[in-house]
């Protein structure tokens, strides 16, 4: 079973926004996977690796819908992203550095996701719907 099943409690209702957002905790789950069979320590650090990648370059997404419609909040969710990347980084050196990625670390990156989904990308999402009822 997945670490995380996906449901439509923490859909947005943008397409390619949900996509990214199941593909985060696909990632989350194949990290779980790799921990738990015993992979070489390489092929879990290139998970970590490919997580972070997605979660930057999604983020960037997200900034970049959020400065095109001109979010008031854009500052204050960016800083939020970057917080997480940060503490994403620091989880990558740690495990370089010989610790282990268990069981508080992938419950950490779930909840921290359904949280930021749930409430501050919907202010975002909310914000959107507005802007093109005011059309
Ligand atoms: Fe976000």
């Amino acid at each position: 079973m997945a670490f995380f099943e996906w449901d439509d409690s923490i859909a947005l209702g943008i397409p390619t926004i949900d996509q990214q957002h199941k593909a985060i905790f696909d990632w989350i789950n194949t990290l779980n996977e790799a921990i738990k069979s015993d992979d070489s320590s390489e092929a879990v650090g290139e998970v970590i690796w490919g997580l972070i990648s997605y979660v930057t370059e999604h983020f960037s997404e997200e900034e970049r819908l959020m400065l095109s419609c001109n979010y008031p909040d854009l500052i204050v969710h960016r800083t939020e992203h970057d917080n997480f990347v940060s503490r994403l980084r620091e989880i990558q050196v740690e495990f370089i550095g010989g610790q282990e990625v268990g069981a508080s670390v992938l419950d950490f990156m779930v909840h921290w996701l359904v949280c930021h989904i749930k409430g501050t990308d919907q202010g975002y999402n909310r914000f959107i719907q507005q802007q093109a009822e005011k059309r």
